[in-house]
């Protein structure tokens, strides 16, 4: 049935993304006519600077470049961390790199408490939609306007230290003034679509929401379940020998080769079917007919003017869909449930055959995810860095109020539709440097 929907041309996405604006972001009525009037724009720069496969390469060579700063920075200073959760400095330093990756150098240093303001907007997020009053939020409220003051100075600042308009998004890859292409792009975009420094400094929090939201707690459930001592003990071995695979000569990483590997590409997997919870909603421009069963006999009329909503919760842990031979139950984590192995060679491959319809973790048809392609380089690439350079001790886990905890990290408590539900818990480790790291 989602799968129909996604394909079919007339469902639009305007209705959800109308609310976002007014009740999220509190755009005046003029410039949310601007937005949509210009809406292609959007979709042309996401296709110009975002999924184009060499332009991903990109931005992930910029990512791995600042993250490998921000590690060298750890390796020096590691040895006198004492026990810390190992979500918790992932968190930040994957947040540090994406955002200099994306927006250049300066925003953080203009705002350094953007990832502790940026991940508490995150968890707000759904309560702004759902329009719950100030006065029971009110935190939340102080906070969001901070973050668009906060976003609005910096764009001015840099535009004037561009002198005027941001460097060519056609120039260099990254400049540290704007960062990306992506970034310079859309700046520009901005004033062609009469948008004011202040919705412009929407746009940019809801793209750290793309950048950040799902990625970054998605890479601290891999990491966290590699480093789960009642894990397949088998499982973090093999995962280092695809990760020594994808190293260069050099010491850095070949980034196809690492997204290419059959078990580093199931983790991935499994971890956005068991985490995410993604609302992908429709909104129908004309009537619709879907098929409820496979062979398309069952079929439901919806009408013009209503919502429809593809919650990935129920497909991704769909008991019937997920029950096959030789794999876990759908509810728990089976790091491997999308290897193959065959049986004469032994040889092992990727496979999401027969999950159509049931496994959507970027949404589908003509709005479907444009960082998907990046979204998994980055996931990769950082669990890749971190492992290759740092040994993890586990001395045991904790609870969402840090208390000492038995069980490994549940879910935090959330909205439904909340993206790539973050750990309710953390894993307390002690951190090594790798003796052979560079
Ligand atoms: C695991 C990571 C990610 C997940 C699970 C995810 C999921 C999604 C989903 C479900 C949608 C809605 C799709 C639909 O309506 O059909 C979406 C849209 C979007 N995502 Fe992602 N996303 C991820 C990473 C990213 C990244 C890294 C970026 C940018 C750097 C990004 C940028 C966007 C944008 C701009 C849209 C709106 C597209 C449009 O309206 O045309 N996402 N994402």
């Amino acid at each position: 049935m989602f799968q129909a929907l996604f394909r079919a041309k007339s469902p639009s996405r305007d209705v959800f993304d109308r609310d976002v604006f007014t009740k999220v972001f509190q755009l005046p009525d003029d410039q949310i006519h601007n937005l949509e009037a210009g809406r292609h724009h959007e979709v042309e720069m996401n296709s110009k600077y975002l999924t184009n496969f060499e332009r991903v390469n990109e931005l992930t060579a910029e990512l791995t470049k600042v993250l490998d700063e921000v590690l060298a920075k750890d390796s020096q200073e590691i040895e006198q961390f004492d026990e810390i959760g190992v979500y918790q400095w992932l968190r930040d330093r994957l947040f540090t790199a994406s955002t200099r990756a994306l927006f250049g150098d300066e925003l953080l240093k203009m705002y350094p408490a953007y990832c502790e303001d940026f991940f508490a907007f995150d968890s707000d997020l759904l309560s702004f939609f759902f329009s719950l009053p100030s006065f029971m939020m009110g935190d939340a409220f102080r906070r969001r306007r901070r973050i668009i003051d906060e976003l609005e100075r910096w764009s001015k600042k840099m535009h004037e230290l561009s002198g005027g308009t941001p460097i060519d998004p056609e120039g260099p890859a990254w400049e540290p003034i704007f960062g990306s292409r992506l970034n310079r792009a859309r700046q520009l975009d901005y004033k062609t679509r009469h948008l004011t420094p202040r919705t412009g400094a929407t746009l940019d929090l809801g793209l750290t929401f793309g950048l950040a939201s799902n990625v970054i707690p998605a890479t601290g459930w891999m990491l966290m379940h590699l480093l789960n001592p009642s894990a397949d003990p088998s499982i973090l071995p093999r995962i280092m020998q695809e990760l020594h695979e994808a190293e260069t000569p050099d010491g850095s990483l070949d980034i196809p080769v690492l997204v290419s590997q059959p078990l580093l590409q199931s983790l991935w997997t499994e971890t956005l079917r068991l985490y995410l919870d993604a609302l992908v909603t429709r909104n129908l421009t004309e009537d619709l007919l879907l098929p409820l069963d496979e062979d398309g006999k069952r079929i439901v009329r919806l009408r013009k003017g209503e919502n429809v909503f593809a919650p990935s919760w129920l497909g991704h842990h769909d008991p019937v869909a997920w029950s096959s031979p030789g794999k876990s139950v759908a509810k728990e984590f089976d790091a491997e449930r999308f290897v193959v192995r065959d049986a004469k060679t032994g040889r092992e491959s990727f496979s999401v055959g027969g999950t159509a319809g049931k496994y959507f973790p970027f949404g589908g048809g003509k709005t479907v995810c444009p960082g998907r392609i990046f979204a998994k380089q980055e996931a990769l690439g950082a669990l890749a860095m971190v492992l290759l350079r740092f040994d993890f001790e586990v001395l045991g886990f904790v609870d969402e109020k840090q208390k000492p905890a038995e069980a490994f990290p549940g879910l935090a408590r959330a909205f439904v539709g909340s993206a790539v539900v973050v750990p309710g818990g953390d894993v307390r480790v002690k951190i090594r440097r790798k003796q052979m790291c560079r």
